[in-house]
């Protein structure tokens, strides 16, 4: 029988496909849908397009199924360099401000959201090979890219480009950063190591955090990606994003999708041509100043909101009108939480170490602040923290997941397992490290590790109400690291 795709199976195929990834597909692609429902229900030996439906609804995001249907219903269209004036702005103003500002901890996160097949984060790797020349051995350079395509990022991963992908690339860079073999280009290996991929779906809320790796970064590139959402969808990704950036960290979109940024708290800043978006630095009340109740800086969470704290758990006795202690009649302790919980970091940093010039032995604040410092994504303090605190209490269980969390994004596999593998052997339900351990086994490619891991992870969330927060996970719910585990 002639399977029909009638308006209702229109209906419900996009209701499931906005539901599960934030993509529209609106009535002008109807037929476009249908193509893809029908391909993937041959391909993918469903009975009909209801068997298929069916099929979808009952796996999650991530299984075979829908990595195959994702590949179908998403163009990925990229190439090296694409949007010249971008990447002129990139060289010749953003990453040398960005590099200046980073002069004296030489650490810089940059992350490249719905990177498709690779060459936009390996366009900005190599632009950092070229501003940082030999120097760039004395630098950790974190540069993260994330997509929902799985395919895709495989293909990223190989990092082999067929001239095509290269079109807009200029021939220095292609001798000098891709070897030549049969009709392919092979990426430099030093380039493809400096290039985290990760399965990432903007539609599932799990970002910013220390888990996904998408904190404290300098700047994210989320271009082309947006024409598929729908307009609540962008809006909520982009106050994401900025809560992802550290104080003027930068932000691009797609030309083309601009017009969403001016419902948004970014200050549009124009360099040779082109739009570049900028977090504003937050003014930081002095020491000696006294706190005042926490007032967020958007309004509270209305439609459009991009509340710097929005989701941040405030203490209630901290935002009471009331009872406002002021600085001087909280312990140091005490203020350097506060700040923390405020992101504002220089001063949390400040006020732990008031505190451990007095209590210098005190292995918790030591963590503490080695968490405030990777929130900040200020690597080699916060290791230098965690030693501390390690020494002064070897059983301190969150600081041998932090500096494994260091350890996995310095590309210290080995010592990020053996980091992850201790705070197991003092917690064996500490969920996060099994999940780190599953994502850095997928990195080393020991599958059966890998998938034992997030077995492990699973199964200790499946006890857990959905809407619990996991402890040092930030903001970051069972359900949705659940969601994160199993795609749904
Ligand atoms: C056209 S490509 C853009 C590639 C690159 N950013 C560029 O501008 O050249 C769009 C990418 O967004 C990804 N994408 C779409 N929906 C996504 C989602 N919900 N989460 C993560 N990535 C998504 C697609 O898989 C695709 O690879």
């Amino acid at each position: 029988m002639k399977d029909s795709f009638t308006d209702m199976s229109f209906e419900r195929f996009q209701k499931l496909i906005l539901q599960r990834t934030g993509i529209i597909f609106g009535e002008r692609r109807r037929n476009e849908l249908k193509r893809h429902v029908l391909t993937t229900t041959k391909k993918q030996d469903a009975s009909n397009i209801d068997h298929l439906y069916r099929r979808l609804s009952e796996s999650p995001t991530d299984s075979p199924i829908w990595d195959f249907f994702i590949d179908t219903i998403i163009v990925g269209e990229t190439y090296f360099f694409r949007e010249e004036l971008l990447f002129q702005a990139l060289r010749h103003k953003i990453l040398p401000e960005i590099i200046a500002r980073h002069e004296k901890d030489r650490s810089m996160r940059i992350w490249s959201a719905g990177c498709s097949t690779g060459e936009e984060p390996y366009s900005l790797a190599i632009l950092m090979d070229q501003l940082l020349g030999a120097d760039i051995k004395n630098w950790h350079i974190f540069i993260l890219a994330t997509d929902i395509n799985k395919p895709s990022l495989k293909k990223a991963i190989d990092g082999h480009y067929r001239s095509w992908s290269l079109r807009q690339t200029s021939k220095t860079i292609i001798s000098t950063y891709f070897k030549e073999k049969k009709d392919r280009f092979h990426i430099r290996e030093d380039i493809q190591k400096r290039v985290m991929f990760s399965y990432l779906n903007l539609n599932n809320p799990v970002y910013p955090s220390l888990a996904t790796c998408t904190h404290a970064m300098d700047l994210i590139l989320w271009r082309n990606v947006a024409i598929y959402f729908t307009d609540d969808v962008i809006q909520d990704v982009l106050k994401r994003f900025y809560r992802c950036l550290l104080p003027s960290g930068y932000f691009n979109i797609g030309a083309s999708e601009a017009a969403h940024m001016s419902a948004t708290p970014f200050i549009a800043k124009q360099f040779s041509g082109t739009f570049i978006y900028q977090k504003d630095q937050p003014a930081m009340p002095s020491l000696t100043q006294t706190i005042k109740p926490i007032q967020p800086k958007y309004p509270p969470d209305t439609k459009n909101n991009f509340s710097a704290d929005q989701n941040v758990n405030v203490n209630p006795s901290i935002v009471s009108t009331t009872k406002v202690k002021t600085e001087s009649s909280l312990s140091f302790l005490e203020q350097a939480e506060q700040h923390a919980q405020n992101q504002r970091y220089t001063e949390a940093v400040q006020a732990y170490k008031s505190h451990l010039s007095i209590y210098s032995n005190d292995a918790k604040a030591w963590f503490q602040m080695a968490r405030v410092y990777a929130n900040n994504g200020d690597l080699k303090h916060a290791k230098e923290a965690c030693t501390h605190a390690i020494k002064y209490d070897p059983l301190i269980v969150e600081a041998y997941y932090i500096q494994g969390l260091i350890n996995e994004e310095d590309g210290k596999l080995e010592e990020a397992i053996a980091d992850y593998k201790k705070t197991l052997y003092l917690k064996p339900d500490f969920v996060l490290a099994h999940y780190h351990l599953s994502c850095v086994y997928q990195q080393t490619q020991e599958d059966a590790m890998a998938d034992r891991h997030r077995t492990q992870s699973i199964r200790i969330l499946s006890q857990r109400p959905s809407d619990e927060n996991i402890p040092g996970a930030d903001e970051l719910t069972v359900g949705q690291l659940l969601a994160l585990l199993t795609g749904n």
